[in-house]
């Protein structure tokens, strides 16, 4: 799915170093197939829905770290010595702030947090799936790593780089999951068909385009950021920072597979 959303990239350069990054990471992304595959082939009792929502939340609603590297861009833009960089660390921040448009319920929707409570309430039967004792370490890990990435590493590019790839994991992730969460809520706990698809709202609304649109975006920023430096995009780089989030995300799922299933 991932590698379908990266071969329609008008930019060769970057699909290139995208699917290279997504080729050689196989086996990690099996980890978070595997995991997804297994949450939806049966019934599982309340504590393991529990511990997979608690630490799926983990892995996505990282908003506020995209608006730090937001900040991190504006501050860049007010102390550049030049106009140009000056606006092109604007522009950077003006796209980086489109990634968080839908999440933010700015388009119209609903905020996605909203969304991911009410679907993990609903599966769950209840909102203790928030408590710190459903908490994964593999997943906690990987959200301190990201946030630290993204908002304190010296390094903004390479923060933004890790967005760029999550977008498109996320894509690929939401894909999946949208075709087969509902069935298995009607199959295994006996939701009606209209009561699923409310459930699976979360899901949905980032599995027709919303996620390679923020790719996009987090790309153009990227591509501000380089131009403000007065460079050309490092597209080894992008390759190698992907490759670091695939890996960190099987990491995450691998835990939650020997933890929760
Ligand atoms: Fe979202
Ligand atoms: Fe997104």
């Amino acid at each position: 799915l991932a590698l379908e959303a990266i071969s329609a990239l008008e930019n060769k350069s970057l699909a290139e170093a995208l699917r290279s990054s997504f080729i050689s990471c196989k086996t990690d992304l099996e980890k978070a197939e595997a995991c997804f595959s297994r949450l939806t082939s049966k019934a599982w009792p309340r504590q393991s829905l529990e511990e997979f929502f608690h630490s799926w939340r983990d892995t996505h609603l990282t908003m506020t770290s995209v608006a730090a590297m937001m900040t991190r861009l504006l501050e860049l833009s007010e102390a550049a010595s030049t106009s140009d960089s000056r606006e092109a660390y604007r522009k950077a921040a003006l796209n980086i702030s489109q990634v968080m448009a839908e999440d933010l319920g700015l388009k119209g929707g609903e905020d996605h947090s909203e969304l991911f409570v009410r679907m993990a309430n609903t599966i769950c039967g209840g909102p203790e799936w928030e408590s710190r004792r459903n908490r994964v370490p593999s997943c906690t890990n990987f959200r301190a790593w990201v946030y630290q990435q993204r908002v304190s590493a010296p390094d903004l590019a390479g923060g933004l780089m890790l967005s760029v790839a999550s977008e498109i994991y996320n894509h690929a992730e939401m894909t999946y999951l949208n075709q087969v969460v509902p069935g298995w809520l009607e199959k295994y706990y006996g939701f009606t068909r209209v009561d699923a698809k409310r459930a699976n709202t979360y899901v949905d609304v980032h599995a027709h385009g919303v996620e390679t649109d923020h790719f996009g975006v987090a790309f153009s920023a990227v591509e501000y950021i380089y131009l403000a430096e007065g460079k050309g995009v490092d597209y080894d780089k992008i390759n190698s920072r992907c490759t670091d989030y695939l890996v960190a995300v099987g990491r995450a799922f691998e835990g939650v597979s020997l933890k929760v299933f």
